[in-house]
């Protein structure tokens, strides 16, 4: 029996029951599906997932991504990456700076991400035993039903550009990230993408604000300064905290996330000496836009 107990808040449940290290049978896959749609973000408490089970359960919900960045991915296992700011032997395990800042996985990508699911095996504290490196999201069903209606139906049936590069390079610019610039040869794997500013889920069928400010660069056929204004609005108004959601992280969480209906941020408020290791999937929406359940949570 699985047991899916709300947070109640804007975002979150935790579903108790599951071993995700055995197959899903048919009825939970379908639960935990309903479940992301309705509550964004899904905690799996006390999970312990090598890389191919891990790959094995995500990869249950689409195809799986492996980064363009091509770095920090699980020898036989790319699909699987590491994210931590640990070093051993003087070698980076993962990498240390990833998701800090508001954005959508994929949204940069011509497939879009359907979900995250991020693997903590170990968790940063403070002096008390708090954890840091916390997550935030926030809900954009919620954040596109508030807003005005003079703007919705202004941009029904806009495009907006994303492009991968923008992040990496907020990265180097503003958070002294380390990671070289992109190679031209990554740049033409990644080109700029269009989607939808409004999208409908999937899921749930409701209105989605698919534009973030890690990747989202230009709302397509307007004028650079109005798209600018428009963005700027979009952008401010999709992170009033009454849309935000932070998970405190414990080891042996697995997180799974609506990569549709969510932005997310990594808080990055530890030190190099308070270690970090997660694993990720990253899962496509190749399928989810045709599958039965599509609009029906
Ligand atoms: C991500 O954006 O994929 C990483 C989120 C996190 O590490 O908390």
């Amino acid at each position: 029996m699985i047991d899916i107990v709300p947070t109640g808040q804007v975002l979150g449940a935790t579903i108790e029951g599951l071993d995700l290290s055995k197959p899903l049978s048919e009825a939970d896959f379908e639960q935990v599906l309903r479940a992301l749609g309705t509550h964004g973000v899904l905690r799996f408490p006390g999970q312990s997932l090598d890389p191919a089970a891990h790959k094995a359960f995500a990869g249950r919900f689409g195809s799986l991504e492996v980064n363009v960045a091509g770095s920090f991915q699980v020898e036989e296992h790319p699909e699987v990456m590491i994210l931590s700011n640990m070093v051993e032997d003087g070698k980076p395990l993962g990498i240390a700076d990833a998701g800090q800042d508001w954005h959508t996985d994929m949204s940069y990508s011509e497939t879009i991400s359907l979900a995250n699911v991020l693997h903590a095996l170990r968790i940063p504290r403070d002096e008390q035993g708090e954890p840091l490196g916390n997550t935030q999201f926030a809900n954009m069903q919620a954040a596109y039903e508030d807003l005005p209606e003079a703007l919705k139906q202004r941009l029904a049936g806009a495009t907006a550009e994303h492009d991968f590069n923008k992040f990496w390079e907020m990265m180097r610019r503003e958070k002294g990230s380390t990671r070289p610039p992109l190679s031209e040869a990554q740049r033409r794997r990644k080109p700029p993408v269009h989607h939808p500013v409004f999208l409908r889920h999937p899921i749930t069928g409701r209105q989605v604000l698919y534009a973030n400010p890690g990747y989202t660069v230009r709302i397509d056929g307007l004028p650079e300064a109005e798209s600018d204004e428009i963005l700027d609005f979009l952008f401010r108004h999709q992170l009033q905290n009454r849309y935000v959601y932070t998970h405190r992280w414990t080891e042996g969480d697995v997180l799974m996330w609506d990569n549709i209906g969510c932005l997310h941020n990594a808080i990055a408020d530890y030190r190099p000496d308070q270690h970090r290791y997660m694993q990720r999937c990253q899962v496509m929406a190749d399928w989810i836009f045709e599958h039965p359940l599509a609009g029906a949570a």
